[in-house]
């Protein structure tokens, strides 16, 4: 959960029995991180298929335990740097005011399509303004070369750091020399950017992890596993495959994790692909974009209009799902089982409504909190917190990181998760 030096600063300030609480979450938290990462490993899908519900209902019960754990440790965290940065003030210019106050973060999001990433850049803009940092924020409208140019626009208007999340992970190399010329540390926000030594550390959620739980979900949907996660036994069942753009390296993660646990009742003939169309890159929607997944969905639906029936799609994430149900629904008349990601509130609203049959939520808030911590820890020269060294390979360097957990909703906890969690209103997604 921390570097060694945040422990032992951490440990100097309290009472002996404050260190020993925190300490225990900490071991709890990285102990937790450690199963999560064991439990999705890719080479053990196959043996998991009879389990793999009760292991998501166990995960979603530790998912919301460790994401407890998350926020506590990282708001214990958060403060402890807090205060020593302020008595780091303090001392050197015996004012109270930040010593952060003229540092610039630019910030490089790829598009404001989505929802999630409106999200992302309103919490990144608030925690770190409420740090006494300026940000300097750019959107790139899903176009990798615009973003290259904003990149550069930030390290000319003399950024200190640069927090980017990418349109195409592998577009990003000179454009990050740049920076690492200038010594301006980097980011790489919830997409991995590949192919460049030049990125520092890499902050997400287990995307792998995210896949797992939307092919979960899609199974128990259509009722080829039961609430214990054990097959029904129910054959002759017909889905259809999406993923996300061949450009964002989570893209592969998501489709991976949901193949581990769908691919074996393909190969055993329990499900078919009536297209023929499996294979990741057959299946891409180029941007994410949802028009183009809503074409696609209709030109598969010629066998299901003569008399098949479509019983689930898999969908990576929520505006996606959205545009498929969009397709299926109105041509079919019913809607298949199709799980999708990011709690956006039209899906929330379809889950409400018995349609779309869960998401995978992935809290802003806390991505935001965990970036806006890297990059506080990297300006004052010392080492952020991570939790996993060996999952992100970019082709040039495995990229320290701080994974976080996602957590599935479905209608059963969604008004729990999301309204007393306080991510919407009730209003919002009433
Ligand atoms: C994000 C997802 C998002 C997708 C499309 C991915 O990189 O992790 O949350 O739905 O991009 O924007």
């Amino acid at each position: 959960m921390s570097t060694a030096p945040q422990r032992a600063a951490r440990v100097a300030a309290d009472t002996p029995d404050e260190q020993n609480e925190w300490l225990d979450e900490q071991t709890a938290h990285d102990a937790e991180l450690a199963d999560a990462m064991a439990t999705y490993d890719v080479t053990h899908a196959a043996d998991k298929v009879p389990h793999v519900l009760a292991e998501q209902s166990q995960r979603t019960t530790t998912s919301a335990h460790t994401q407890g754990v998350v926020m506590q440790g990282r708001n214990k965290w958060t403060a402890m740097i807090l205060a020593v940065g302020i008595v780091g003030s303090l001392a050197a210019c015996g004012s109270g005011s930040s010593d952060d106050e003229s540092q610039v973060v630019g910030v490089a999001l790829p598009t404001k399509e989505q929802a999630r990433w409106v999200a992302d850049g309103d919490n990144l803009k608030k925690q770190f303004t409420s740090l006494g940092y300026d940000v300097e924020m750019l959107y790139a409208g899903d176009d990798a070369a615009a973003q290259a140019d904003q990149i550069q626009k930030l390290i000319d208007d003399g950024a200190d750091a640069l927090v980017v999340g990418a349109v195409d992970g592998t577009a990003l190399k000179a454009v990050l020399a740049n920076a690492a010329s200038e010594d301006i540390p980097v980011i790489a926000y919830d997409r991995l950017i590949r192919d460049s030594g030049d990125i520092d550390y890499y902050a997400s959620f287990n995307n792998f992890q995210v896949g797992v739980m939307e092919g979960r979900a899609l199974l128990a949907g259509m009722g080829v596993i039961d609430a214990s996660g054990k097959p029904t036994g129910r054959t002759g069942v017909n889905i259809e495959v999406f993923a996300g753009s061949p450009d964002d390296n989570n893209a592969t993660f998501f489709y991976d994790g949901a193949m581990s646990v769908v691919r074996p009742f393909i190969d055993a003939g329990v499900i078919s692909v009536p297209s023929g169309q499996v294979e990741r890159l057959d299946v891409a929607i180029q941007g994410w974009k949802n028009d183009v997944a809503g074409q696609r969905m209709t030109t598969l639906l010629a066998p299901y209009q003569a008399g098949k029936h479509l019983d689930g799609v898999l969908a990576p994430n929520d505006g996606i799902a959205q545009a498929i149900i969009g397709a299926v629904k109105p041509a079919l008349g019913y809607v298949p089982a199709v799980p999708g990601q990011d709690a956006e509130i039209p899906a929330i609203k379809s889950i409400a409504a018995g349609e779309q049959i869960a998401t995978v939520y992935k809290d802003t808030r806390t991505l935001a909190e965990v970036t806006v911590g890297m990059v506080r820890e990297l300006l004052k020269g010392n080492e952020p917190e991570i939790n996993d060294t060996t999952s992100y390979d970019n082709g040039v360097k495995v990229v320290p990181s701080y994974l976080l957990t996602p957590q599935m909703v479905t209608k059963d906890n969604y008004k729990h998760v999301l309204v007393d969690g306080g991510y919407y209103t009730e209003a919002e997604i009433g």
